[in-house]
């Protein structure tokens, strides 16, 4: 190419350069070792003196030349690329925000701390046991033999097949004169089938066999029932179970702290009731009615009593030498009191509608 046509040539194309990297390729192809300006210088040496000067002349500053269109070429890219990525980045500030939502806890766990507290306050150690049971505990232990029609008040889901459940024996050795504590031959009692728990009862038995008295404990729990399911009743509920022995626990004492508790949990004052009733794990045994206001009607809300004489000898406890009281509160009850909610399903079946407003 003749000087002349590189330089109107080059000119046209690095106007026409769209970005960087096509004005890159002009740069080789005009300036590089082997452009067309370095064409140019080559072919001097062919020429005479005079000429070889004139050419030379021209052709260095035909190279400035192109080189500060490039340079004045890529400050324009450059900044035009620069006002595309703020246009990019820009942000709308007065734009309404995205909301997002966090979890926040189910009203029956509300509950349950809130009564753990409130028992936590008063002496009692919060204890757990297993949902999976076996016959033993959930039943013979608290004095339910099989063929015993009050099995019938605990109708659950039972697992398939016959498990080796060691018999449970006295762990805790005699340390004082009085015989408080029963041998394991004296225990020997056993049975082996597995269970979905029908209530936290079978915990009374777990503890005391490790435990010695005085004791005082309170056991949160997820309960099973095999049963049709109505506003009421659902096939699993969570339990409260209550125990505290010691040598000189009486009905009395229950009165007090049941009153107690049932005043911090409802924030009022608390009519209540004692109806004697039948439960196989306790003798005396009673049911607990409530009353919020004066001629009110009377609420059923919790089973208690003075625990059996058969339950600590199936702990390994001489009944002889201790007595005390236990009672069972259904949380599921408690919250329905509490946020007014009139159908227990309410409280399993995950929806969100009624889950938001706790
Ligand atoms: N376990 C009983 C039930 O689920 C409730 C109950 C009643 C528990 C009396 C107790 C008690 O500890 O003394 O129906």
């Amino acid at each position: 190419m003749e000087l002349k046509t590189i330089k109107i040539e080059a000119r046209k194309e690095i106007k026409r350069a769209k970005n960087l990297k096509e004005l890159d390729e002009l740069f080789k192809k005009y300036l590089s070792k082997k452009g067309e300006i370095a064409q140019i210088f080559k072919s001097l040496k062919n020429l005479s003196e005079r000429e070889r000067k004139e050419l030379g002349r021209k052709a260095n500053s035909a190279k400035r030349e192109i080189e500060e269109m490039i340079r004045k070429k890529s400050k324009e890219l450059q900044e035009k690329l620069r006002k595309q990525k703020i246009e990019k980045e820009k942000i709308d500030v007065t734009r309404p925000g995205k909301k997002f939502t966090t979890g926040h806890l189910h009203p029956l766990t509300l509950v349950q701390r809130e009564v753990l507290e409130i028992f936590k306050s008063m002496g009692f150690s919060v204890v757990l046991g297993p949902e999976l049971e076996t016959e033993w505990y959930n039943f013979d232990a608290l004095n339910i033999p099989k063929d015993h029609p009050a099995r019938d008040m605990w109708d659950t889901f039972w697992l398939q097949g016959n498990q080796k459940i060691p018999n449970p024996k006295s762990q805790i050795p005699n340390k004082s004169q009085k015989n408080l504590r029963l041998s394991a031959e004296q225990t020997n009692l056993k049975s082996e089938r597995l269970l979905l728990r029908t209530h936290t009862s079978p915990v009374q038995v777990r503890y005391m066999e490790k435990h010695n008295p005085p004791l005082r404990i309170v056991v949160p729990g997820r309960c099973f029932r095999h049963e049709a399911t109505d506003a009421s009743h659902e096939i699993q509920f969570y339990q409260l179970e209550g125990l505290m022995v010691d040598e000189n626990v009486s009905a009395a004492n229950f009165r007090a702290i049941i009153e107690e508790f049932l005043r911090r949990f409802f924030k009022q004052n608390i009519e209540i009731c004692l109806r004697p009733s039948y439960f196989p794990f306790t003798e005396p045994s009673f049911e607990i009615d409530i009353r919020r206001e004066k001629k009110g009607k009377w609420t059923e809300l919790l089973g208690a009593g003075m625990v059996h004489p058969k339950v600590f000898e199936a702990a390994g406890l001489n009944p002889k030498e201790w007595q005390g009281f236990a009672f069972g509160v259904g949380l599921d009850r408690l919250a329905m009191l509490r946020y007014k909610v009139n159908d227990i399903r309410l409280f399993y079946s995950g929806d969100l509608r009624f889950l938001k407003q706790f």
